[in-house]
């Protein structure tokens, strides 16, 4: 598969058997679709009262001075009182919220109950050193409960949560407490991934030495090799929770509707990364009315979303709206195919999974490894399976839904991004899907195909993905930078007042949408988003290096990967040795995910009259293709 070679659109029909139409929360998505249309601040309203609130809003939707919309203005609630505190007053004090395996196979689960407690005893220690409502906590972490943990206890105490991604290394980590100013970290001492330690609290080390204004590091001892602990900095998590300052009843924090959550970085088209904004009130009535419906969650299930919680997919599907409808959670920690390329399957059979939902990267990757793997396993247990990402190709479409859901279990392919907040795309178990298509919009959601004037395109035909109506979990603003916000998603379409997506899709006679992809300067490279000039600001940052481009190129199993163009710097030779030196730099200043693929050294490159780098052609020129029209290109 390319995605150049992919033509998406095909009509082929699956339709959900009578079991899942019966199971399904939204028997008739037309009939709700049409009933939110007809009047959308009551059809939110009527989902937020799902929910407890400590006052009740005043205006469900405030649209006086877009794009700063907001929602449930003058409501009063805590996002953790939705996903913890309620239901210990009820009979789901004991039922599992979560169920973890660490990749070396240790386990642990978490009544509500027990992971009630645990919130309130770290909400306490964060407290105590001086953590106030609105301060930015930032969390680098591997995927473990205490991940979880830290967030919730953010919001417990109205501070704003900043996770970092574990597989962003020193530079992209400095830059990003940087940006948001927090004083305390939590870490941990390393993470497990394919039987070896990823040393996080060096990272760690190495990026507070860059960034001053970190003041307190906790470190949650996970993988027990020596690490550097600075005195009067540095504290171990299990001393803290055993101080008697961390007791286990914590007061919840009575937050505004619109008071942030958190920030989660996210790349765009500069190398700066943005901090995308997301507040309490609106943000856990769409997340958990999107995980109830797409997912069909029952209590029942065992739901398995096997993205990081460290990017979006995590934040509002592992954490907050799992917890908030009471759903039982499985977490794994590792690599899918550690120590074998079964170990998901097994997973699913142990723990019987009910609902797998993960990433068409996953799901390549595992395909790879042949059907004997998961054959070898009962995954009878599974009754809904769920994409997210990056467009999937029908092939691994296919093989999901044959070899993995053996033909039972309907695929909702989620298209959102960081910046939604949740599904916005998304088929739900009772409408019929076609291999590759996002389907239609969520109930409320308004999205279209449209040219750069604003007209929708025909049927078939390439154009850009708007969204033309503000929904609860929108992104409220980026960080420290409203202009950004305005510039980068509202003035592409200001007269209409249409949120822009970034990505080119198509629509089908059935207004089905297919995704194309992004049409910015981002890369989803196995489902990781990545900015082209983050890449390349990271390669020049190395002092053989005078001017780089990255791209793009069409990946089997990762979607992407990353070609790079390096010009170098008088004095420095091409070599092998120089390549290898600037992968492992960019390991270094960004993560292993923006390692390129590929690094070729030129001496120009293709540019625009006004500088731009021409990235199509780079495209062409590594896919051998013709070049196209470089008319425009430098003298
Ligand atoms: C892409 C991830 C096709 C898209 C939740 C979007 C998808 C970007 C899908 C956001 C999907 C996400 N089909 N493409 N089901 N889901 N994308 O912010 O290009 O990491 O703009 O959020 O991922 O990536 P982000």
């Amino acid at each position: 598969m390319t995605l150049e070679s992919f033509s998406p659109i095909t009509n082929e029909w699956y339709y959900p058997s009578e079991e899942v139409l019966r199971n399904a929360y939204i028997a008739d998505y037309d009939a709700v679709y049409r009933e939110a249309d007809a009047d959308i601040e009551a059809f939110w309203a009527k989902q937020a009262q799902n929910l407890d609130w400590f006052r009740t809003w005043e205006q469900v939707l405030d649209s006086s001075n877009p794009p700063f919309y907001q929602w449930f203005v003058g409501g009063k609630t805590n996002i953790a009182h939705n996903a913890l505190d309620r239901h210990i007053k009820t009979a789901r004090k004991n039922k599992l919220a979560l169920i973890w395996e660490g990749e070396p196979g240790d386990k642990q689960t978490y009544s509500y109950y027990r992971l009630w407690r645990e919130v309130n005893r770290f909400a306490n220690v964060l407290k105590s050193m001086g953590v106030k409502k609105g301060d930015r906590v930032t969390i680098y972490m591997g995927r473990i409960p205490e991940l979880l943990i830290a967030m919730v206890a953010c919001a417990k105490i109205g501070a704003v949560h900043s996770v970092i991604y574990g597989g962003f290394s020193e530079q992209a980590l400095a830059d990003r407490i940087e940006d948001a100013q927090s004083r305390v970290l939590v870490t941990c001492d390393g993470a497990w991934l394919r039987g070896n330690i990823v040393k996080l609290k060096d990272v760690v080390d190495e990026a507070v030495r860059k960034t001053p204004v970190i003041e307190s590091i906790i470190v949650v001892k996970r993988t027990g090799q020596p690490v550097n602990m600075e005195q009067g900095r540095d504290y171990w998590y299990h001393d803290l929770v055993a101080l008697p300052i961390a007791s286990p009843i914590c007061e919840t924090a009575v937050m505004d509707a619109e008071d942030p959550l958190f920030i989660l970085y996210t790349s765009g088209t500069t190398g700066k990364p943005k901090g995308i904004l997301h507040t309490h009130g609106g943000y856990q009535v769409y997340t958990s009315t999107t995980l109830s419906w797409v997912f069909d969650v029952k209590d029942e299930d065992r739901y398995w979303c096997a993205a990081d919680p460290g990017w979006i997919t995590g934040h509002s599907y592992i954490v907050y709206a799992p917890l908030i409808i009471g759903a039982t959670s499985f977490m794994y920690e590792g690599a899918p195919n550690h120590p074998y390329p079964n170990r998901w399957w097994r997973l699913i059979e142990e723990y019987g999974i009910t609902i797998l939902y993960t990433a068409p990267t996953a799901i390549r990757g595992l395909m790879r490894f042949g059907d004997a793997w998961p054959n070898r396993h009962d995954l009878s247990s599974l009754r809904l399976l769920g994409s997210v990402g990056e467009p999937i190709n029908p092939e691994a479409w296919k093989w999901f839904y044959n070899v993995i859901g053996k033909g039972r279990c309907p695929i909702m392919d989620t298209w959102w991004q960081t910046e939604t907040g949740g599904f916005m795309i998304t088929p739900l178990p009772s409408v019929g899907l076609k291999p590759g298509s996002a389907t239609r919009p969520f109930p409320g959601i308004k999205v279209d195909v449209v040219d750069e004037a604003g007209d929708p395109v025909p049927p078939g035909t390439d154009g850009n993905l708007v969204i033309q109506r503000p929904w609860p979990a929108m992104l409220r603003t980026i960080y420290g930078d409203p202009d950004r916000f305005v510039k980068q998603y509202w003035s592409a379409y200001a007269k209409q007042g249409w949120y822009l997506t970034g990505d080119t899709a198509r629509k089908d006679e059935d207004g089905y949408i297919w995704i194309i992809g992004r049409n910015d300067d981002v890369i989803k490279v196995s489902g990781y988003r990545l900015g082209t000039a983050e890449i390349e600001s990271g390669l020049v940052s190395h002092p053989a290096v005078a001017e780089a481009a990255a791209i793009g190129i069409p990946d089997e199993v990762r979607g992407s990967v990353i070609y790079a163009y390096c010009i170098l710097r008088a004095g420095h030779q091409p070599s092998e040795e120089l390549r290898d030196a600037l992968k492992e730099h960019v390991r270094h200043e960004i993560g292993p995910i923006a390692v390129p693929a590929k690094i070729e050294f030129v001496d120009v490159l293709p540019k625009t009259r006004s500088g731009k780098i021409m990235r199509r052609v780079l495209r062409a020129r590594a896919m051998g293709q013709p070049e196209g029209d470089l008319s425009t290109l430098e003298g």
